[in-house]
């Protein structure tokens, strides 16, 4: 199937799959995957790595601010996520960063920051961006937009188990009470807080296999640009 160079927005919870789906997506339409929550979590492992972090949620912010002008976070092709010349990819993922990262995505300083990098891919076209803002504030006019949700022991469930692929030993109600946490600070804060766009579609996979989501958007997709599969 063919579809036109338009922008995908994929917003939703935490351990949603968003990632997973929106690379497949990526790979079958032939579009740029980028992962907005992976600069979310560089700022984070850079501010944990400043010292700019006392406990999980207790930030330097006079500090951090001024040295974000100076940050070379940026995207590799074949590495990923990366700090200057150090790739990032495997530390970004940690439990430590995921505890930190919500209370540094509420930084507006953060989030200009962060936006600025998105946008610098522009609205080149064929390009789906996942996180928890993109079809609200970062691409409001995106040409198609998707929310994201699933129950929350199926989601911890699943980060559960990517965290032990990665051979790290989580607790599942640590991990469980992380993603409860970030929702909580994801949807409450005061800048550009996660909520469904108004125009977004609402995927939840609780029950759905990789395959049934595709399947899901591919039928979106034909329906909105009146595309013949
Ligand atoms: O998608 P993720 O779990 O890697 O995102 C990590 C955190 O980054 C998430 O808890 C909230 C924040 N985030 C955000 O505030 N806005 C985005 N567009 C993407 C992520």
């Amino acid at each position: 199937m063919t579809i036109p160079d338009i922008v995908i927005a994929v917003d939703g919870y935490s351990s949603t799959g968003k990632s997973t789906f929106a690379k497949l997506v990526a790979k079958e339409f032939g579009f740029l995957y980028l992962d907005s929550g992976a600069l979310y979590r560089g700022v984070t492992l850079f501010a944990l790595e400043q010292g700019l972090i006392e406990g999980t949620d207790r930030i330097d912010t006079a500090r951090l601010i001024p040295m974000l002008g100076g940050l070379d976070l940026h995207f590799e092709t074949d590495r990923g996520t990366c700090i200057g010349d150090r790739c990032v990819e495997a530390e970004i993922r940690t439990l430590r960063v995921s505890n930190s990262v919500s209370p540094i995505a509420t930084i507006p300083a953060v989030r200009n920051f962060v936006d600025a990098k998105l946008h610098e891919f522009g609205r080149k076209g064929r390009i789906i961006m996942d996180g928890r803002d993109i079809g609200t504030t970062v691409f409001p006019d995106a040409e198609l937009k998707v929310f994201m949700t699933a129950d929350d022991q199926v989601r911890a469930q699943r980060r559960y188990d990517e965290l032990v692929s990665k051979g790290q030993t989580p607790d599942f109600q640590e991990v469980l009470a992380n993603l409860k946490e970030r929702d909580y600070i994801d949807s409450h804060r005061e800048t550009s807080p996660l909520q469904r766009a108004a125009d977004a579609f609402i995927l939840d996979n609780s029950d759905m296999n990789l395959h049934e989501e595709v399947v899901w958007i591919q039928g979106l997709i034909q329906g909105k640009f009146g595309i013949l599969g």
